[in-house]
This record gives C-alpha cells, structure tokens and sequence, in this order.
C-alpha cells in the first residue's frame, strides 16, 4: 500500500542530511561504513622508503573511480547558468482564462526553481558574451510541476523545428577550426531570414545584459489557456524585470567577459545572498480562438510578436527570487525543464515549434540525467506522484510501487482520474496551416523594431557596429548577402553596416 509519503523522495534525503547535520559527522564510506581519515591511502611501508598500495583500499579505488565520472553530460544548448529557487503568486485574477489551480486565487504562492542560461557557449564560459539567455523555471504546483522554458527574447530564429539543430551550430563552433565562425554564423541566417526579428533583437544591446536581474522573459509561443467548461484561449506570457532592462555596450560585455567571466552568475548570487531579492511582473496577452483565424500574422509563428496596442498586455503575477542553491549541481545541473510539463488548464497550441520541443527536452534529459530523472529531488513535485505504468530503469529510487498493477484498466486496484484534457474539435483550427517561405512579411516587425531603436539614443549606431563587428571576419560573399538582408529591413540600415564594416 503506498501513501502519499512513501513516494516523496525527500524522506530519504531527511535521513541522510540528519547525518550530515550533526556538529560532527562520523565519515563514512558512500555505503555508510565508517571510515579512517581520507586523507591518505593504506598501504604497506617497505623497509628503506617507499610503499605499497593495497588493491583492498576501497577507499582510495571509490574516491579515484568516482572522481573520473562526476561530470554528467552538459545540455547540447543552454550548457551555461546561474540558479536560484523563489515565489510565484498571483496579484490579479485571471479564472476567466484559466482553470489552472495555482493560478486560481489572488494571493496565491507557489515555489519554484530557475536556470538562467547563455545559449551557444559551453559549460562554464564567460557569462557576458552576446547570446539570448534562457530561463527556465519549474514551479511546483499543487497540481504537479508546471516548466516555463522562456528566452529573453520574444521571438525565435525559426518557425520550423527541424532548423532548430542547424540555426544553434552555425553559432556555435566550426567543426573543422574548432572556433566561432562569423561566416557560417551569417550564412545561416543570410538563407534563412525568417530569423530577421531576433536578430534584431540579439544585435541590439539586448544581446548583452548588464545583469540577469536586468532581463525581461518571454514564452515566445502561443499558449492555450484552458477552462473545465470547454472554453480556451490563446495566450502568450512575458516577465517583465521590476528593476528596468540594463545592457551593457559590445566594448563594455567583451571586457567584463575577460575580467570575470563569472560576472552575472556572481551578481545573481551575491544579489540573492544578502537579501536584494530581484523581481518580475508577469503579464500575458490573450486572443480568442476566433480572433486567432483572422489575426494578420500567423499566430503559431514563433518569429513574430502580437503587437501590444492589439491585445495589450495583462498583469497576473509577481515573481521573487529569494534563495540560492544549497548545491550547484544538485539543485540546477541536475535540474530538467521541459515545455511539455504543463497542468491541468495550461496546454500546448499547434505551433510546431512547441510541439517539436515537447518531445526534445525529455528526450534530452533521458539522456542527460537518465530515465527516472523526474524522481532527482530538484525536479520532484511537491504534490503526491502516482504513476505505476512507469516504472523500474536506472536509478530508480521511489519505491516502485510494490504490487500495485503496472497494467492500465486493472480492477485490483482502483485508481481516480483527472478529466482529461479538454477537448477542442477544432484545436489547432485554420491558423495551424503553415507555410516556411520567407516573405516580406517577415520584415515588417524587424523594421519596426529598428525604428524603436532610432527613439534610444546611440542604440541604432551602438546596433550597426555591434553587427560589423561580428560580420567583419566573415568572408565578402557572406557580407554582401548579410547587407542585402538589412537593407531589407531599412535601406540606411544595409548601407550604414556596409560603411562600419
Ligand atoms: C524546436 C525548437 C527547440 C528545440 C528542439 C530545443 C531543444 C532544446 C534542448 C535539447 C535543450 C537542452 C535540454 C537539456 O539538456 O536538459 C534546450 C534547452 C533550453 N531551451 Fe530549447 N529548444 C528549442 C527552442 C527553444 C525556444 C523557442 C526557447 C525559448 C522560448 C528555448 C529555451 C530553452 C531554455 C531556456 C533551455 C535551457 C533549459 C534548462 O535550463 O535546463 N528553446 N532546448
């Protein structure tokens, strides 16, 4: 018979941390067995100097095995980042929308985990370099864990997934020299301008943040919000920073990239640690299924906003961090994030670029983390798990589920049911026809966006150079093409980058 104890995972970190709690723990071999002190091996002292290891020296052999495996695969993207754990609640009501149970009520508090991450760069490397950051965040509801795996970007570099693979290696490093490469980073996104938009915005000094508490998130994706009574709508979410978006200058970011490559993982934590908890407000705009089939854009592409004067944004919550990891690599390297992992009320839309990721982060974490990698502490909910048709595989820790049937439709055991997902007749509707073609229509929010540029002093001139000064080492044939593309945008743009390069 298992309750709802026997499947929290944190009973049996208690009984361990109760051992390391005490003033003076009794050190023991991974297995428990007390130990002599680490800090040399056994061995036999030959007469004259010199000595013997023993093979019987479990100690030594654990501590030197175990140290050539403590690295664990790093994600493919996103590998570098700064954590911290917090709270969300809910400053205004939105159940006109939702029937999702942690945004039910005004007051509401749920806690959560985060991982604020560079893209392209490994595991470990400086922090200010011009990339999007991501942010991933768990929040442990009482209906099951809900992941928003956001940028701090509101749009992508491509609407269709298989490109996914493509648009991150020609940022990362070329396989042959083994170094960033301007040119196959341009010739990318000279034969596939649908990125237009968020190039724009990873070129602006957005691309490089002064501070993680300084960055705005985004869902990029339409959402649905759904109720028990059938009803849905479409929505996307956005965290703005309480504290105002700061940036630093291309000359300021390559600098502090030097002089500590560490800087923004080291002010979220210092931030953190003496109380200076940084803030969000979360906002989200909606749009009825109807006004999703007549809306101008595609609502399902990932490369365009929804332009705030149509469906202005709405407030519904703030967002705190307010504690530090305990242990780095317990707590967010061992963290998993995926955007399938939504409650009831919360569902994916028919952009295929949610869809295509909904399958990808739990691939990635099955590989990365192993199998019951939802069983790890850091990404087990706080509410009760009962999921007996999913069981055994490595590390699995969490009971098993002894006898209970591990069959679906069993009358030994009767289980109860949450009442499915809503169904929508005409969920993906009209909208979800879709086309890759780059069209001028591709343009319109990328020269906009230039055009918001031109009201910030210096940060159209402070764009043009922080774009030849990338482009600079590509070859011609790339250059020419990559002017071309921002003449699209505005034709003083391609002419202005043409002169600074
Ligand atoms: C088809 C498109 C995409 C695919 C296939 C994809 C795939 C992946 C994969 C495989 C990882 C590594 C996961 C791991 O090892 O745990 C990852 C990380 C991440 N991705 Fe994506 N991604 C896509 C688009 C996006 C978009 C559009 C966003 C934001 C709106 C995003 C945000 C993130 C973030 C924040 C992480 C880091 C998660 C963490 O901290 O663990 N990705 N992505």
């Amino acid at each position: 018979m298992f309750n709802k104890l026997s499947f929290n995972s944190d009973i049996l970190f208690q009984m361990a941390s109760q051992l390391h709690n005490s003033a003076t723990p009794a050190y023991t071999l991974a297995e428990g067995c007390p130990q002599k002190d680490p800090a040399s091996s056994f061995s036999i002292n030959k007469p004259g100097g010199g000595s013997l290891l023993l093979l019987q020296d479990t100690q030594l052999i654990e501590k030197l095995a175990h140290f050539a495996r403590e690295r664990i695969p790093e994600r493919v993207v996103h590998a570098s980042a700064a954590g911290a754990f917090g709270e969300f609640e809910v400053t205004h009501d939105i159940t006109d929308l939702t029937s999702a149970a942690f945004l039910s009520e005004v007051g509401k508090k749920t806690p959560f985990l985060v991982r604020i991450s560079t893209v392209g760069p490994e595991r470990g490397s400086a922090d200010t370099v011009r990339d999007v950051r991501g942010w991933a965040m768990k929040l442990k509801t009482d209906e099951g864990n809900q992941d928003w795996v956001f940028n701090d970007i509101p749009v992508f570099f491509v609407r269709d997934p298989i490109k996914f693979p493509s648009v991150n290696r020609s940022h990362k490093r070329h396989p042959r020299t083994h170094l960033p490469d301007s040119t196959m980073f341009w010739d990318f996104h000279n034969n596939n301008q649908e990125s237009i938009h968020a190039l724009m915005c990873l070129f602006s000094d957005r691309g490089t943040p002064a501070s993680l508490r300084n960055i705005d998130a985004f869902g990029g994706h339409t959402y649905k919000f759904t109720k028990t009574d059938g009803t849905f709508h479409y929505v996307k979410i956005h965290f703005k920073t309480n504290h105002g978006i700061k940036n630093f200058t291309d000359a300021e970011a390559t600098r502090i990239a030097g002089e500590n490559p560490n800087h923004n993982v080291q002010d979220l934590f210092e931030n953190i640690e003496k109380g200076d908890f940084p803030s969000w407000t979360a906002y989200l705009q909606d749009m009825t299924p109807e006004q999703a089939e007549s809306y101008k854009w595609n609502i399902f592409d990932m490369t365009k906003v929804w332009p705030h004067k149509d469906f202005p944004l709405r407030p519904f919550g703030k967002i705190v961090f307010n504690k530090n990891p305990q242990n780095y690599f317990a707590d967010i390297e061992q963290a998993s994030f995926s955007p399938s992992t939504m409650v009831p009320g919360i569902e994916p839309s028919a952009d295929p670029m949610l869809q295509a990721r909904m399958f990808s982060y739990p691939d990635a974490a099955r590989y990365r983390l192993g199998v019951n990698y939802q069983q790890l502490p850091t990404n087990c909910p706080v509410s009760p798990v009962y999921s007996p048709m999913q069981r055994d595989g490595a590390a699995n820790f969490r009971g098993n589920y002894g006898p209970d049937p591990n069959y679906v439709r069993s009358s030994l055991r009767s289980m109860t049911y949450a009442a499915g997902n809503v169904s929508h007749d005409e969920w993906a509707g009209k909208a979800a026809s879709y086309s890759s073609e780059v069209t001028d229509d591709d343009f319109v929010q990328a020269t906009a966006l230039w055009a918001v540029l031109g009201t910030q002093p210096g940060q159209q001139e402070n764009f043009v150079s922080n774009v030849a000064g990338h482009l600079k080492s590509a070859i011609p044939q790339v250059q020419e093409k990559t002017i071309e593309m921002f003449s699209r945008v505005d034709e003083g743009l391609g002419k202005l980058i043409a002169k600074a390069l």
